[in-house]
């Protein structure tokens, strides 16, 4: 008889982790850790937390996610986003066990026109993006057992994120001014993690064996604008009006384009995410979400 697995959790009260605490319950006993219980800025709270656990899967979907806080704020960022994620991994390895851990297209400059596949050139154009970089590559040199999964534009009905913002404005305004010249791929966060729980599923030697560095993305692509028009949905107030990246300066650039290819997960796995359309009729037609169980600071 195979004894239930132990999943450690990191970042549980994220967006993704609220999700992932969740689905990865049917699989394994879950230590579901927010940022108050595991610190992944303090190194040997995280040692302690894998030794104290010993758990055969470590799931990190904590991340400093701030993108244009972190360039005022890089120490932490590259702390939480860039070392963290390596010491993770040693420790995993030290204990035999597969780390699963999240990534981003910002680690790409988006001058590209077409998908980016895993091995496209990285460059990232922010501090967050260059850090998030910095922990796939703390993963990958520790070479143990790690699926690094990369993903983009990530939203749900909990957190912070951009679908909240736009319901929050449409309520407020007439006019929505959205750009319209950065394309990505909207991903909810219960898909993301669906799939997490899918590949947890097929059990820990399974997803050992499938270690390495992938692109988890629903399929399609969208402006900033054209998601904001498919959240606000066919209503004639607001009218959600496309404006270039130029008329609304960020302190961090954000690539131009940012489509990842995910064909390799989808031959390894044998699944696709479904279309960022479907996946956001999906999530629009949820109730409303609770009160965040865990607050978070505007930023
Ligand atoms: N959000 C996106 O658009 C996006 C896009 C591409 C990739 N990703 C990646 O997807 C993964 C999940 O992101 P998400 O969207 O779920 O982000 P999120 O909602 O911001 O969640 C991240 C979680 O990490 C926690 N955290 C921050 N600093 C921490 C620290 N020092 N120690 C422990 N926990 C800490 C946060 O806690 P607090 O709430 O207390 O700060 C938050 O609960 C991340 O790897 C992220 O880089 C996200």
């Amino acid at each position: 008889m195979t004894s239930r697995p132990t999943i450690l959790l990191t970042g549980a009260g994220g967006q993704l982790g609220v999700e992932l605490a969740v689905l990865l319950r049917p699989h394994a006993d879950v230590i579901a850790a927010d940022r108050a219980r595991l610190d992944l800025a303090d190194a040997d709270a995280i040692v302690a937390a894998v030794r104290g656990a010993r758990p055969q899967l470590i799931v990190n979907a904590a991340a400093y996610t701030a993108v244009d806080l972190a360039e005022k704020d890089a120490a932490l960022a590259h702390a939480v986003n860039g070392r963290a994620p390596g010491i993770l991994a040693e420790e995993a390895r030290r204990i035999g066990a597969v780390l699963v851990h999240y990534s981003t297209d910002y680690v790409f400059d988006g001058v590209r026109t077409t998908p980016y596949p895993e091995d496209a050139a990285a460059n990232p154009l922010n501090v967050y993006g260059a850090s998030k970089l910095e922990g796939e590559r703390a993963i990958a040199a520790v070479g143990g057992n790690a699926l690094t999964l990369r993903t983009s534009w990530v939203y749900g009905l909990s957190g912070k994120n951009f679908l909240l913002t736009i319901r929050r404005l449409a309520g407020e305004r007439d006019e929505l001014r959205v750009v319209a010249d950065q394309i990505g791929v909207p991903n909810w966060s219960r898909a993301l993690a669906e799939a997490t729980a899918r590949i947890v599923s097929a059990g820990m030697a399974s997803l050992a064996d499938r270690s390495g560095l992938y692109h988890l993305s629903s399929t399609g692509a969208a402006s900033w604008c054209e998601f904001a028009q498919a959240i606000v949905g066919d209503v004639a107030r607001p009218r959600v009006i496309p404006i270039p990246a130029s008329e609304y300066p960020t302190p961090a650039r954000r690539p131009a384009y940012g489509v990842l290819a995910t064909r390799r997960f989808e031959e390894v796995f044998g699944f696709a995410l479904p279309h960022w359309r479907l996946a956001l009729q999906r999530c629009l037609a949820e109730p409303a979400a609770p009160p965040a169980r865990w607050p978070r600071s505007p930023g």
